[in-house]
């Protein structure tokens, strides 16, 4: 049995924790902030976005991975087009905070390594925090199928295999176990 959602009342806790010390860091990052904001494509053209989701949909009806019960992400759970497409995403609304290498800045943590990875039990719940809590002015701003493509690129980068055969689904991301290589 996958025991999901172990951290999600600490979790929570500290996300109430960080939000205070954001607001009192924004001040003092603030400018820093802008600046790289100001550098990031404009939120008004979404035309790379979904090009890049359409992308990722074009041509594949693979099965999505734990469609027949769990699935270790070691073994392969995204294909490199969910990757590459969840990697622009990821240019567009989330490296201004953690980086264009994903190792994080300044306040913001970065999304790899063990100590990363081992904070979440699925791809289901890494994509729901995701959701409930970045970008953090705009939480939840980007379609589900956009989350689950960033984490396809957040896989890659921690070195998780991508697959030619099955590729991440919404519907069985709850299927889909993050775990630490032996
Ligand atoms: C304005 C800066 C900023 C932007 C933009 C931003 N984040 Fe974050 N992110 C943070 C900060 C600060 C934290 C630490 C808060 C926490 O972990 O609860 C964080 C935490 C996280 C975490 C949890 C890290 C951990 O170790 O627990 C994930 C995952 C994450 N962000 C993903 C994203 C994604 C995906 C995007 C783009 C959709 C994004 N972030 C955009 C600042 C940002």
């Amino acid at each position: 049995m996958l025991m999901l959602g172990k951290t999600r009342r600490s979790r929570t806790l500290r996300m109430a924790g960080v939000a205070a010390l954001m607001a009192g860091a924004a001040a003092v990052i603030g400018s820093a902030n802008v600046a790289a904001q100001h550098s990031a494509p404009p939120p008004s053209d979404p035309a790379p976005q979904e090009e890049a989701a359409a992308e990722a949909e074009a041509g594949d009806d693979l099965p999505g991975a734990g469609a027949d019960g769990p699935v270790s992400a070691l073994d392969g759970v995204y294909t490199v087009a969910q990757a590459d497409a969840g990697l622009e995403i990821y240019f567009g609304n989330c490296s201004a905070c953690h980086a264009g290498n994903m190792r994080g800045s300044g306040f913001t943590p970065g999304l790899l390594g063990r100590r990363f990875i081992a904070k979440w039990d699925s791809a289901a719940e890494l994509v729901a925090f995701m959701q409930s809590a970045m970008p953090p002015a705009a939480p939840g701003s980007l379609e589900p199928e956009q989350y689950m493509l960033i984490v396809a690129a957040v896989l890659r980068a921690n070195n998780f295999p991508a697959s030619e055969t099955i590729q991440l689904q919404l519907d069985t991301l709850d299927q889909v176990v993050i775990e630490l290589a032996q």
